[in-house]
């Protein structure tokens, strides 16, 4: 890594070198883009093939001159909001008992945060943890709390599971009696929506919301409403949000590993692969121990890394639109 970081400072010294009777703000431009990606226009990234859509929310905002958090906000509630997702939102999963609990959280530019766990019947549990953010003294309500909280605020209730998802979780109580059973989770049953986002005022703000694992004990809550888990922002350096089983993102405080990486330097690709190296070395069994980081520092660079493949996500920019594999450590 010490070379890694030599190399690209050489890079750098040396396009300055070359650039300086050049304008200054071309040549800033072009400095940043000797690394993955440039800018100080905006960019949006969101995991998962579900973050296209998301992406395109979001990007209505950005290209307007919107705000990151209003961004990310408007970008996840697509997801949240789209019956035929498993994973997140009105149409996700139940825990053992059959009950569909969602966990969500926000974070913006100035460390402000919100989240809400355990959020049953209600379909936009990233807007209820804004509200949590901007309304309270609170950084997250869980369970019945936050619920009580969502309806005094207006929001919505609705039922759930949907008919199609009640079925499915009737016919795998039947088949299915062990409470301890191994995850599945990212192989084939995508989860989490995470999305980062850097505005045209440079300011950073990222959102996660997830049904979680499927089957799960109740009360059990993953990475995705713990700031510094499934997401953590810090508008001084970057943002990472996670995706993936939670279990193992709490253990190292995964998005916060991310961002504190990058502020000693590391790219945001590299920032990722090192939680990912992290997370590998705590664990004996990585048996469907599927784990991704996605990585946005302030320049907008952006990176991510999974421990196997099969991991993507969306980018957005002014000038492209991707759904991009990540690089990985292992094939399943
Ligand atoms: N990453 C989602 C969860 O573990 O709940």
């Amino acid at each position: 890594m010490e070379n890694n970081k030599r190399r690209r400072f050489l890079k750098l010294g040396l396009a300055g070198a070359a650039l300086s009777f050049i304008d200054p703000f071309k040549a800033s431009k072009l400095i940043a883009s000797t690394e993955n990606r440039l800018t100080s226009s905006p960019v949006v990234i969101s995991t998962w093939n579900h973050g296209i859509a998301a992406n395109k929310a979001a990007w209505e905002v950005l290209s307007n001159g919107g705000n990151a958090l209003d961004a990310v906000e408007s970008g996840v509630r697509v997801t949240e909001a789209d019956v035929s997702n498993r994973s997140v939102g009105i149409g996700g999963m139940p825990d053992r008992s059959g009950h569909v609990t969602l966990d969500a959280c926000i974070m913006d530019e100035n460390s402000n945060c919100g989240s809400v766990g355990c959020l049953e019947g209600i379909e936009h549990p990233i807007s209820v943890a804004r509200a949590v953010m901007e309304k309270t003294q609170h950084v997250m309500l869980v369970g019945d709390g936050a619920k009580q909280f969502a309806l005094d605020q207006g929001f919505q209730k609705i039922k759930t599971p949907i008919p199609e998802v009640k079925a499915e979780y009737q016919k795998w109580k039947k088949e299915n009696k062990d409470l301890f059973k191994k995850p599945e989770i990212n192989h084939e049953n995508h989860d989490t929506i995470g999305m980062l986002a850097l505005d045209a005022n440079g300011n950073l703000s990222g959102a996660c919301t997830t049904s979680g694992w499927a089957y799960k004990l109740p009360g059990r809550l993953g990475d995705s409403p713990i700031i510094g888990a499934g997401l953590f922002v810090d508008n001084e350096v970057g943002a990472a949000c996670a995706t993936g089983l939670g279990e193992a993102i709490i253990r190292i405080a995964g998005s916060h590993t991310v961002v504190e990486l990058m502020r000693q330097g590391y790219t945001p690709q590299e920032a990722c692969k090192m939680a990912v190296e992290r997370i590998i070395s705590k664990h004996k069994d990585l048996t469907n121990l599927q784990c991704c980081f996605l990585a946005l520092d302030k320049n907008g660079n952006v990176g991510s890394f999974s421990v196997y493949n099969g991991f993507n996500y969306a980018y957005t920019s002014a000038d492209k639109e991707a759904l991009i594999d990540a690089p990985f450590d292992r094939n399943w």
